[in-house]
Formats: structure tokens, C-alpha cells, sequence
């Protein structure tokens, strides 16, 4: 069991397009199970590599772990194949700070990755899982919630955020 630290916004890893993985070995699955203590401890409901420095693609899912036993899934090259409907949903990030704002996206996907073990698995999610799906991926891709809102919204976080972190 371990809790990483978490990467905050406006660290550079954040923006970097990941790496895929190559091989699903020990040292993933062990990454994976840090993954998970670390989204259990933020709280959060997903996670990304990135979002602890590393630069792969590989992320951790549990949408429903405050109602329901933990259940991990750990996803490794994950992509989107198929998407459908709108919803707008008010998101937050573990990596952005004391911020929410309300994000377009689609309300069903269809998600293609390798699991822990290296096989192939295809999820389709719908509704919130479908929202953590989208926001994990755009995390591999070095992109956050913040770059899909309005570009007032965001100039008024960035700005805030920087008065934060030159006041610490
Ligand atoms: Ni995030």
C-alpha cells in the first residue's frame, strides 16, 4: 500500500501526451495498486498516471466506491471507440485544486484497453462512469477539465490559483 503525491496544476507532466505501455508486467499491476490507494486516500474516483508523474497511460477507475465496496479497475492503453449523447456535468479534478465547473461531454462511451493482466477488455459506461472515462483519457492526452471550459472561466481559476501558490 502506498499514497503517492499528487501532481498539481500547473506542473508541465500534466500537459505531456503519455506514453502506451508496451508490456503489462508486475511493475504496472504494482503501480496500478498505488494508483488506487492514492485515488482512495484523495478522494477521488478516477486517476491517471500522469497525475503522479508518470508519463504512461495507464489509469484507475471506481465511480461508485463510496456507495458500494471498492472495486479498482485498473485500465492500461485505454481509447475511446464509440461515443454517443450529451451531458453536462460538474467536474473536479484531483490535479486542479478547490475547482469545479460544469463540462460537455458525451453521455455514453465505449472504451477499449488491456486490463491488469494484459488482456484486452472492452467497458461500455454510461452516465458518470462515461464523464470519468472522458476526463482520464484527456489526462493522457496532457489535457485537464480547465482546458474545456470558457476561456474566461479558466483565466479566472489560473489566475486565482496563481495568487495561491505565490502566497504559500
Ligand atoms: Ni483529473
Amino acid at each position: 500500500m502506498a499514497v503517492l503525491p499528487l501532481i498539481e496544476f500547473p506542473e508541465t507532466v500534466l500537459k505531456k501526451v503519455a506514453e502506451p505501455v508496451d508490456k503489462v508486467d508486475e511493475a504496472v499491476r504494482k503501480l496500478l495498486r498505488d494508483m488506487a490507494d492514492t485515488m482512495y486516500d484523495a478522494p477521488g474516483i478516477g486517476l491517471a498516471a500522469p497525475q503522479i508523474g508518470i508519463s504512461r497511460r495507464i489509469i484507475v477507475v471506481d465511480v461508485n466506491w463510496r456507495e458500494q465496496e471498492r472495486s479498482p479497475r485498473g485500465y492500461i492503453n485505454p481509447e475511446i471507440v464509440f461515443s454517443d449523447g450529451r451531458i453536462d456535468f460538474e467536474e473536479g479534478c484531483l490535479s486542479v485544486p478547490e475547482y469545479q465547473a460544469e463540462v460537455k461531454r458525451a453521455s455514453r462511451v465505449v472504451v477499449r484497453a488491456l486490463d491488469p493482466d494484459g488482456k484486452p477488455v472492452e467497458v461500455d459506461a454510461e452516465g458518470v462512469e462515461a464523464v470519468c472515462f472522458q476526463h482520464e483519457l484527456d489526462h493522457l492526452d496532457g489535457m485537464l477539465f480547465i482546458d474545456r471550459i470558457s476561456r474566461l472561466k479558466r483565466s479566472l481559476y489560473v489566475k486565482r490559483r496563481r495568487k495561491e501558490l505565490a502566497g504559500r
